[in-house]
C-alpha cells in the first residue's frame, strides 16, 4: 500500500519578525532600536539572522575593542571560568590585583575600583567627589553642556543635556553645567561648594567633540588653585581608542608644558572589556585612599573572569600594537572623510575627533533634499542608508555619525567602509 506522506509545513523563515515581537512583548521598550537582528560576528564583520553581512564600524558603541569572535578573548573566558568565574569582594583573587596593577602602569601612580559599567564607573567618581569635599561642606560637581555621562540617576544629572533628564525630576542635586572648552565659562562657574569637575577628554555622545590642549591645561591649573579635584570621564573616548591609552595624552601630543598632566580620577568601561561588562574607575594617588572600607562597592566589580579578559585585552593591544593601528588607520579614515568634506560640503559639513573615534557631521536635515522629508534626523537616516549598503555605524545626536571600530580594524576593512560611506554620500549629493 502506498504510504501517505503529509506535505512538509511551509518555511516560515521570518527571524527577524520573531525576535523584534518578543522585544515588543516582553522588553521594556526603553531603547530605540533599528529594524536589525544581527546573530554572530568575527572580527569587523557581524551577520544578521537573515545571512547579510554588515561591516562594523561602530564597535558596539566603543566596546568591542578587540572585533567579534575573538579568539582569545575566548580562550580567557574559558581558562579563567575553569578556575573561578565570581569570588565576594569579601576575598582576594589575582587577576583584579593584577588588572588594577595594569590600569596604573598605564596612567599613573594610584588606585583602581572595579564595577560593571560606565555610569556605574562615573557613580564612583561622584562619590570620591563627595568625600573629598565633605569636611568642608562641598559637594558640587561642574560637567560640561552636551557631555554624556550615563542614564542612573546622577548620571542623567551629570549629563548636560537636557533630552536625558525629561520626565525623572526631580534631579539628583549637586550637578551643573557649563559649555565646553570655555575655560572662563568654568571658571566663573566655580562656587565655594564645588567640589570636582568632572569632563569627557572627547565627547562621544555630545557629536564627537575633542577638549584642546589649553582648555584641559587651563582646567589643571583652575583645580589646581581653587582645590577641586578634576575628573575626567573616558568611558567612550579611553583605552587606547585614540590611539594613546587617555584622550589627553593623545591631544597633548607635542604639546609643551603639558608632560606632568594628570586629571584626579579617569572612569574606564566599554573597550576595557571588550564586551565583557566591566567598568573602573582610577584615582590619582594623593585621592587613593579616600574610598575607604565600607565606603562603596559592588557585588560583581572585578569579577576574576571579567578581570582574565580586560588582562587578555590589555595584553593583545600591546602585543599588537593596536594603538598605533588606532592612531594611523583612524588618521587615515579622518583624512578620507576630510576629503568628503570638502567634495560634498553641502553634505558633509565638518570632520572631528582623533584616532578611531572620528565623526562627521552631516548637514541640517532641511539642506539636505532627500532627507528634508524624512521623519527622522539627518544622522539616523544616514546610518539607516549605511545599513541597507551593509555598514554599521553610530549616531551621535541629530547630525553626526560616529565610527567606533574595534582596535584590529584592518585596512581592507576601513578601506570598504570609506568606499561605502562615499557611495552613500555620493548618493545623497
Ligand atoms: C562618556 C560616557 N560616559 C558614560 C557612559 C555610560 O556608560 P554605560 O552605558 O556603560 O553605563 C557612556 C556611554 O555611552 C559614555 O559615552
Amino acid at each position: 500500500m502506498k504510504e501517505i506522506v503529509p506535505a512538509p509545513p511551509a518555511i516560515v523563515h521570518n527571524e527577524q519578525q520573531a525576535i523584534i515581537g518578543l522585544f515588543e512583548k516582553y522588553v521594556v521598550p526603553s531603547y530605540g532600536r533599528f529594524e536589525l537582528a544581527l546573530a554572530r560576528g568575527a572580527g569587523s564583520y557581524v551577520w544578521d539572522v537573515n545571512g547579510k553581512r554588515y561591516l562594523d564600524l561602530g564597535g558596539g558603541i566603543a566596546v568591542c575593542s578587540l572585533g567579534h569572535g575573538n579568539a582569545e578573548i575566548t580562550e580567557a573566558l574559558i581558562e579563567q571560568s575553569r578556575k573561578l568565574v565570581h569570588v565576594s569582594n569579601l576575598y582576594y583573587q589575582e587577576p583584579q590585583g593584577r588588572l588594577a596593577q595594569q590600569l596604573v602602569k598605564h596612567l599613573a601612580p594610584g588606585k583602581v575600583f572595579f564595577c560593571n559599567s560606565g555610569a556605574e564607573a562615573n557613580e564612583g567618581l561622584y562619590k570620591l567627589a563627595r568625600k573629598f569635599g565633605h569636611d568642608e561642606g562641598r559637594f558640587e560637581i561642574l560637567t560640561a553642556v552636551n557631555s554624556f555621562h550615563g542614564r542612573t540617576l546622577a548620571g542623567i544629572a551629570a549629563t548636560g543635556q537636557d533630552k536625558v533628564k525629561k520626565g525623572f525630576e526631580p534631579l539628583v542635586a549637586g550637578f551643573r553645567h557649563v559649555p565646553f572648552n570655555d575655560l572662563e565659562a568654568m571658571r566663573a562657574a566655580l562656587s565655594p561648594a564645588t567640589a570636582a569637575i568632572l569632563i569627557e577628554g572627547i565627547q562621544g555622545e555630545g557629536g564627537v567633540t575633542p577638549a584642546t590642549p589649553e582648555y584641559l591645561l587651563g582646567l589643571r591649573r583652575l583645580c589646581d588653585e581653587k582645590r577641586v579635584l578634576l575628573l575626567m570621564d573616558a568611558v567612550q573616548c579611553g583605552h587606547f581608542r585614540t590611539g594613546r591609552f587617555q584622550s589627553f595624552q593623545r591631544i597633548f601630543e607635542g604639546v609643551a608644558g603639558a608632560e606632568g598632566f594628570l586629571p584626579d580620577g579617569v572612569s574606564m568601561a566599554k573597550s576595557l572589556g571588550g564586551g565583557f561588562p566591566i567598568g573602573a574607575f582610577w584615582v590619582r594617588e594623593p585621592f587613593a585612599d579616600l574610598l575607604g572600607a565600607g565606603s562603596h562597592g559592588t557585588t560583581f566589580g572585578g569579577t576574576p573572569l571579567g578581570c582574565a579578559v580586560a588582562l587578555k585585552i590589555l595584553e593583545v593591544i600591546e602585543r599588537d600594537n593596536l594603538a598605533a593601528n588606532a592612531r594611523e588607520l583612524g588618521g587615515w579614515l579622518k583624512a578620507e572623510l576630510e576629503r568628503l568634506a570638502r567634495t560634498y560640503p553641502h553634505v558633509v559639513t565638518n570632520v572631528r575627533g582623533l584616532g578611531f573615534m572620528v565623526g562627521f557631521e552631516l548637514a541640517e536635515k532641511e539642506k539636505i533634499p532627500v532627507f528634508a522629508n524624512g521623519e527622522k534626523s539627518a544622522a539616523m537616516q544616514m546610518v539607516n542608508r549605511l545599513h541597507d549598503v551593509g555598514l554599521l555605524t553610530i549616531p551621535a545626536g541629530n547630525q553626526v555619525v560616529r565610527l567606533l571600530p574595534a582596535l584590529n580594524l584592518g585596512r581592507a576593512q576601513a578601506e570598504e567602509g570609506m568606499q561605502l560611506i562615499e557611495a552613500a554620500v555620493r548618493a545623497i549629493a
